[in-house]
């Protein structure tokens, strides 16, 4: 994977910056991507480059507004020659979410929309954007992170659950066209994950308490537990993975 170049959104905290160390020390250069936090994405380049010896260079993009992205991978271009891998992995949260994470009855269509425009057509675009540059290099690897609360109930969280559900389908869609292209498509879904995402849940306490308990590990997942799974659908070692799910939940999915 050494001196390939991985675009992932969202890389300043959580399950996104775990994936950009771990792919930078394995040598791939790393083109993020940042909403709020401009200095801590600043850090991370300076972070990135003096560790690990790649390019590292942070975009600011709005995941409400996919089609930011279309500026970001011009600069991108300007940045880097090529594009192996990219990660679609920011989600929002806090004042775009109300309406949309809360109990079915209090349910609106507004923050319903958002948490689609963020998760899947933030997906749709940032992937087209991507399939423009794999198909020059000969393919490439595409991945969405999603989770299991589409699969197992979880307080409040239908709109995003539902959102995740339809964007592993159109994970599925994606891998059956461009297959030709030599470009693989494939969802990571988390169990439960120690995040600020998971922080800003009413009930953080309790619900890791639960997990820990629902799982046979003992534990909540933390970011570094998705990591491995990406790097494996982003190398060689996984050529004929395409269009599947990868689920990772500490087991806590049968429970
Ligand atoms: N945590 C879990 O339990 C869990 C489980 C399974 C799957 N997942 C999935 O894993 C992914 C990462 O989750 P996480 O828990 O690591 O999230 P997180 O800690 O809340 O980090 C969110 C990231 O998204 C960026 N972001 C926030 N609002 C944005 C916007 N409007 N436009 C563009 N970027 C924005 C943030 O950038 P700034 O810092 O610059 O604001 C940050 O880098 C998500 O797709 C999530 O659904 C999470």
């Amino acid at each position: 994977m050494q001196r390939k170049t991985l675009v992932i959104s969202g890389a300043t905290r959580g399950i996104g910056k775990a994936i950009a160390y771990q792919f930078a020390k394995d040598g791939v250069d790393i083109a993020f991507t940042y909403n709020s936090n401009e200095q801590i994405a600043k850090d991370i380049v300076i972070d990135l480059e003096k560790n690990y010896g790649v390019k590292a260079r942070a975009y600011k993009l709005n995941i409400l507004e996919p089609n930011e992205y279309k500026e970001v991978f011009k600069l991108i271009d300007e940045d880097f020659e090529r594009v192996d891998y990219f990660i679609s992995n920011a989600i929002i949260s806090g004042r775009s979410v109300v309406g949309g994470f809360a109990p079915f009855m209090r349910l609106k269509p507004r923050g319903l929309n958002n948490i689609y425009t963020a998760t899947v057509l933030a997906f749709v675009v940032g992937s087209q954007e991507a399939v423009k540059r794999m198909e020059k290099t000969g393919g490439g690897s595409i991945i969405s992170l999603s989770s299991t609360g589409n699969i197992v109930y979880t307080q409040n969280y239908s709109g995003h659950a539902n959102a995740k559900a339809s964007v592993e389908t159109m994970v599925r869609y994606a891998a059956t066209e461009l297959g030709e292209k030599n470009i693989r498509v494939n969802a990571v879904s988390g169990g439960p994950i120690d995040t600020d995402a998971l922080k800003a849940f009413p009930n953080y306490e309790e619900m890791k308490k639960m997990v820990a308990n629902r799982s046979p590990l003992g534990r909540m997942g933390e970011p570094q537990d998705l990591v491995g799974a990406c790097s494996f659908l982003c190398s060689d070692t996984s050529s004929w993975l395409t269009g599947q799910t990868i689920v990772i939940d500490g087991g806590t999915s049968f429970k």
